[in-house]
């Protein structure tokens, strides 16, 4: 089965009322490919989240960039699982490396939230990565593993997972990953799935890349037969989106 192409773009902290309903109107208004050949879903901070579901085009989604770990309850400042399936939010960004870095998220806390996560009938984008420093030192396919097993050791059904490989160094430097150097982790981690989980789903989850992706260096990306896809920071909130969404789809689909 093929798998399609799933593009998501990450607002993380950014963003007033004004230019998010900026953002909005530009991405309605852009010309892409049919929801039947690209998913496409963007993820704004929590407060803006039911103003973007209810302007945004309907053929995209719309994520949360979090939510907590078990039912909601009194932990303050937290946003649970079950107040976004409430708001007819879809989907959630989890374990992103700047949550893993900046909150401390562990590898057991992540795998635990997107199985909680997953269990409310939320999709889940999982983030997984290496820093450079565990990259230098040889152990890109132990850190990425490690991080997928504490998922896959908390999740049996992973129809409505998409991981996202996202190289620490990669994120918001403007360094990206080269097209041999993200194809050959996403090859590896499909390995990994398969020998740890099974064949069935190594074939059919969507592993997306993230880290400095933009209109310029997506295609080539996009042409590696294991990248399924992008998690997009930076470029997500300006119009080369539109063209991140539409030069993946070309490129696949001359393939
Ligand atoms: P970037 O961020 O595209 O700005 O590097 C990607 C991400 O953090 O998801």
């Amino acid at each position: 089965m093929a798998r399609k192409f799933f593009i998501g773009g990450n607002w993380k902290c950014n963003g007033t009322l004004e230019e998010v309903k900026k953002i909005v109107s530009m991405l309605n208004e852009a010309e892409i490919p049919s929801e039947n050949v690209v998913e496409v879903f963007v993820s704004p901070p929590f407060v803006f989240l039911p103003l973007v579901e209810s302007l945004l085009r309907p053929d995209f989604q719309v994520a949360a960039q979090n939510c907590w770990v078990r039912k909601g309850g009194a932990f303050t400042g937290e946003i649970s699982a079950e107040m976004l399936v409430n708001l007819g939010i879809p989907c959630v960004i989890l374990g992103h490396s700047e949550r893993r870095s900046l909150l401390n998220e562990s590898d057991e806390f992540v795998g635990d939230k997107v199985a909680y996560a997953l269990s409310v009938g939320l999709k889940v984008i999982a983030c997984i990565g290496e820093t450079l420093q565990q990259r230098e030192s040889g152990s890109t396919m132990a850190v990425v593993a490690a991080q997928t097993k504490a998922i896959a050791e908390k999740v049996s059904n992973w129809a409505n997972v998409v991981l996202a490989y996202e190289p620490v160094w990669a994120i918001g430097t403007g360094k990206v990953a080269t097209p041999g150097q993200a194809q050959e982790v996403h090859l590896e981690l499909r390995k990994w799935l398969h020998d740890s989980v099974g064949a069935e789903v190594a074939a059919t989850t969507r592993i997306i890349y993230g880290g400095s992706v933009n209109g310029a260096n997506c295609r080539e990306l996009a042409a590696q037969p294991d990248i399924d896809g992008f998690l997009v920071g930076g470029a997500s909130l300006k119009p080369e989106f539109a063209d991140i969404i539409r030069s993946l789809t070309v490129m696949k689909s001359q393939l």
